[in-house]
């Protein structure tokens, strides 16, 4: 009975039996937020009156990259460049899928100067298939990478005509989301994957039709509220097991911890000043998939 016991524990480790979730080790590309501040308003998040505090910034945005670290994440980092105060926000600055990349076009001037940097980044860092896109779309701000689709957002920032052109140069489908509501101006910042084939989302973000395909694509989906959502809680990272996300995110936070899911909560509470959270801080780096 021993023997039998011990067995189907390893067999359960193997095979992580039900309700166990399994990590995949990801690499990430961040910049530190030397020169952050909110200067400009192209959300409502962001006032510049109020202002922000870059050291204060820098402190947190630390904390997330200890935290990466600690899951046995790589982070790569790229320069931050004086003068561009959100260049924080990796997410942003290209789609990487396959070792190709899919380069932003910010819909700000304030922005524009970050797609470039970041192209120039990935160049310099071996990927060599860089596509400059010919429409307006901010990276993984929009565009989320499931195992078989990549779900993208418009309405606020990326144009349409960017989910095509993702989808000819990407060869994945690309499904269209219409966010609705101008506080979730990013689709990251009202969804996120949990693994390759399901997703976390607040309903309140996205059109009738969206919210209709989202059910469909994925029925067994976490469903936020609007507390969670309002405190950027869905702007949250999974690597499949672990979650980093806001740690003011208390009930989805709770939720995750139900179906089975590691929350590693933090606190951006300065970053959140100009509408940003633990993902628009990250940009993965999907290397090329070796033919099976
Ligand atoms: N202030 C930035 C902007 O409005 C925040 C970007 C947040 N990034 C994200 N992936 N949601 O563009």
């Amino acid at each position: 009975a021993a023997a039998g016991a011990s067995a189907a524990t390893a067999l359960g480790t193997a095979t992580a039996g039900r309700g166990e979730r399994i990590a995949r080790t990801r690499h990430f590309l961040m910049c530190r937020p030397e020169h952050f501040a909110v200067t400009y308003s192209i959300n409502p998040w962001m006032d510049p009156a109020a202002g922000a505090d870059a050291a204060r910034a820098v402190e947190q945005w630390e904390a997330l990259r200890a935290a990466y670290l600690r899951l046995g994440h790589r982070v790569s980092l790229i320069d931050p460049i004086e003068g561009l105060p959100d260049m924080v926000f990796a997410a942003n600055g290209a789609l990487v899928v396959n070792g190709r990349v899919y380069g932003a076009r910010f819909a700000h001037p304030e922005r524009a100067a970050e797609a470039p940097a970041y192209a120039a980044w990935l160049r310099a860092n071996g990927f060599s298939e860089v596509r400059e896109p010919a429409h307006t779309n901010e990276g993984e701000g929009d565009f989320l990478t499931l195992d078989h689709v990549i779900l993208a957002g418009t309405g606020f920032r990326t144009e349409v005509a960017a989910h095509q052109e993702a989808q000819e140069f990407l060869g994945m489908p690309v499904v269209t989301l219409r966010l609705v509501d101008p506080r979730f101006y990013h689709l990251d910042t009202a969804l996120f994957p949990l693994d390759g084939t399901n997703v976390a989302y607040y309903p309140g973000a996205f059109s009738p039709g969206s919210r209709a395909v989202l059910e469909r694509l994925f029925p067994h989906a976490i469903i936020a509220d609007e507390r969670d959502a309002a405190v950027l809680g869905l702007n949250a990272v999974s690597d499949g097991r672990n979650v980093v996300i806001n740690a003011e995110a208390a009930g989805l936070i709770e939720t995750l911890r139900r179906h089975g899911y590691e929350p590693v909560p933090v606190d951006l509470s300065e970053l959140r000043k100009a509408g940003g959270g633990p993902k628009c801080c990250t940009l993965e780096l999907r290397s090329r998939q070796e033919a099976a």
